[in-house]
């Protein structure tokens, strides 16, 4: 077939087209949507790579309820385009997974003496009450996976759990116990299908969430405080053994950012380095909680947060690259209406601007763009106890509205981030416009070339 050349030309753009809104990065705090452009749900995750692929098994809480709907399994070769599978685990009615149980935090391990993946899960009843463990197995790795039966692991209650599997096949069920005061670590039996002896105990360690990351001949466990969906310092341990002994808490960042509101879910290898997957929960509507995956950095030899509003990785390599951005200062903007310069040594350069919002705005001029979709960062302070949100409008254009987790404090900055379409050469963006609640305190933006 002959096509004219122009046509040729048209082929390549509508691919193009069709594609440019596949992402490349990562955005921890994003609405992160699936190949087909439906927005992921699989909170309290587990991953598990098979070959060169990785399954991501989760919560469904599209219905922005407690209760069982489904184990979702999505796939991906490159951890940033995920494609959903059939669902792993739905409710059995009747059963201690039924659609008014809790079904939370699936992981998932393969057992290669029989040559099944395992499920585990924490197994409750409305109210939390029952504190089991659920195990379900499978013969590829979404199942659908075969309901095996929930209990308390050697009678004591487990909650907030993760797996570990170690060299040579042995595993372990990482568990809040004991009404969440004592953190266990209990072997799993050959099949993984039970525990069969404790081999460490944090005693009023009050942990949950956990997950463990194995680096040259040492073990670094990572785990939340028990705080509800609300979020805490996160923290490592440091053992030569699984058994231990555990060194003493360390922070995994600046406890005041509150793990940068999110709560650890699971910790994958990455080289030498690793990633942490949190979730950013929105406990007022909980399908909206966020996912919050950020490097850890060891280069210190101990693990660290790096905070990263765009970042990628490279899997061959075993690598993280962290985008670096071009930062406005809110102060150096244009305010109007009621808009307030603030100024409070938590702000970067110690200003910032305040009372946007029911009137007041405030625009940064002269934003360079490159004619496409790019990630900004608004760096914010909420000092409220519940979420505020910023609407965010570009040259006078319509607005997008980019929520706020609260930060804790007026002088504790985090930072949320939203696309926007900036033409080439010059823009003005303008925070606050249309928007009749407070939107949090600007410290700065930072905008990214990626998109
Ligand atoms: C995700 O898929 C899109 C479309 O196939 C592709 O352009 C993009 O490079 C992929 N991302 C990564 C990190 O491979
Ligand atoms: C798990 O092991 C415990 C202790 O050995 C045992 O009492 C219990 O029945 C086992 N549970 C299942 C479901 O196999």
């Amino acid at each position: 077939m002959d096509l004219p050349r122009w046509w040729i030309g048209v082929l390549v753009f509508s691919f193009l087209a069709n594609f440019s809104s596949a992402e490349n990065v990562i955005v921890p705090g994003a609405t992160w949507t699936d190949t087909s452009g439906n927005v992921i749900q699989a909170h309290g995750g587990g991953f598990l790579k098979v070959g060169s692929t990785f399954f991501w098994f989760g919560e469904d809480k599209s219905s922005n309820d407690l209760f069982f709907h489904a184990v979702s399994c999505y796939s991906s070769t490159d951890l940033i385009n995920w494609s959903r599978q059939n669902n792993a685990l739905t409710p059995i009615s009747g059963t201690m997974i039924s659609s008014s149980n809790i079904v939370e935090r699936p992981k998932v391990l393969f057992n290669k003496k029989n040559s099944e993946f395992v499920m585990w899960f924490h197994s409750d009843v409305s109210g939390y009450k029952s504190a089991m463990v659920g195990v379900a197995t499978a013969k590829s790795p979404c199942g659908p996976y075969t309901y095996k039966g929930s209990w308390k692991p050697l009678g004591k209650d487990s909650r907030d759990m993760g797996l570990f599997q170690d060299a040579a096949q042995t595993s372990y069920l990482l568990y809040a116990s004991d009404n969440n005061q004592n953190f266990k670590i209990a072997r799993l039996d050959a099949d993984y299908h039970n525990v069969t002896t404790v081999v460490a105990t944090l005693s009023g360690s009050t942990l949950e969430a956990p997950g463990i990351i194995k680096r040259n001949n040492a073990y670094f466990l990572f785990a939340s405080h028990t705080t509800g969906f609300a979020p805490n310092p996160n923290k490592w341990f440091q053992s030569e053994f699984v058994s231990g002994t555990w060194s003493a808490q360390s922070d995994l960042a600046t406890p005041a950012l509150n793990t940068f509101f999110s709560q650890n879910a699971f910790d994958m290898p990455l080289g030498s380095n690793g990633i942490y997957m949190g979730d950013r929960w929105r406990s007022t509507l909980l399908g909206s909680s966020r996912y919050m995956w950020l490097p850890i950095d060891f280069s210190s030899g101990k693990p660290k947060l790096v905070q990263a509003d765009v970042w990628s990785v490279n899997i061959g390599a075993g690598t993280f690259s962290v985008a670096k951005g071009t930062t406005f200062e809110a102060e150096s903007g244009t305010l109007a209406g009621g808009a307030k310069l603030l100024t409070d040594s938590g702000f970067s350069a110690g200003k910032g601007v305040g009372f946007l919002g029911k009137g007041g705005t405030v625009t940064i001029n002269n934003v360079q763009g490159n004619g496409a979709g790019q990630w900004v960062a608004l760096y914010y302070a909420n000092g409220d106890s519940t979420w505020r949100s910023a609407t965010v409008s570009v040259n006078g254009g319509s607005t997008v509205t980019v929520d706020q987790p609260n930060t804790g404090s007026g002088h504790v900055i985090l930072s949320v981030p939203v696309k926007l379409n900036l033409r080439s050469g010059a823009n003005s963006i303008t925070i606050a416009s249309n928007q009749n609640t407070f939107a949090g305190d600007l410290d700065k933006i930072t905008v990214y070339t990626q998109g």
